[in-house]
């Protein structure tokens, strides 16, 4: 192992090694930033959305970088239900956009947000039970590992447990469009996965 590893306070180390682990732990992350979104009002519920923003785009894109092309072709049935979950991000990344050029205070925000939530927690499900699962009985630990590093790229740009100071700077920072950090995320996959891709 080389020294690329730079867990947050509160990792464990499973999710580090094993990619289903660790996109599982990235959906309860972002189903905890989904509520916390709804907790909370003003300046609050702005830093959280950018905090949901962030995680969901480079959650999608990992998974479209790094494991939706690995099941196409690790078991039966695995194309269709790849291009099923490619429908439901696409839908969600539109959605998303469209939230993330209102203010959170709009009053059509929240309704909006709503429904994005309830889609996200379906595609979840979705994933876990359609394709994750298969992906752990079709491969070995040292490609879930590899799989994981990739993964972990990713979510170094949407640090979900930033230290305080971190925490400020980042959320005084515009994102710039949604569009942007999937590019940049994509770098960082393709980057991480190097001789793999
Ligand atoms: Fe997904
Ligand atoms: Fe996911």
């Amino acid at each position: 192992m080389t020294g690329l590893q730079t867990p947050h306070a509160g990792d464990d180390l499973a999710p580090d090694t094993d990619v289903v682990s660790l996109l599982m732990r990235q959906h309860g992350d972002i189903r905890n930033l989904f509520d916390e979104v709804e907790a909370a009002s003003g300046e609050e519920r702005r830093e959280s959305f950018r905090r949901l923003v962030r995680l969901l785009a480079v959650h999608e894109t990992a998974e479209e970088e790094v494991v939706h092309p690995f099941s196409r072709r690790a078991f039966p049935g695995g194309e269709q239900v790849v291009e099923d979950r490619l429908a439901e991000e696409h839908a969600a990344k539109e959605a998303l956009s469209t939230l993330d050029d209102l203010d959170t205070d709009d009053p059509t925000f929240m309704p909006r947000f709503m429904k994005l939530r309830t889609d996200v927690q379906e595609h979840a499900r979705a994933e876990e039970r359609y394709e994750f699962i298969h992906i752990r009985r079709s491969t070995d630990a040292t490609k879930l590992a590899a799989m994981a590093k990739a993964v972990k790229a990713a979510e170094a740009m949407a640090p979900t447990r930033p230290h305080p100071g971190v925490e400020s700077a980042a959320a005084n920072m515009t994102l710039g469009p949604v569009a942007a950090l999937m590019d940049r995320t994509k770098d960082a996959v393709r980057k991480a996965m190097g001789k793999d891709g």
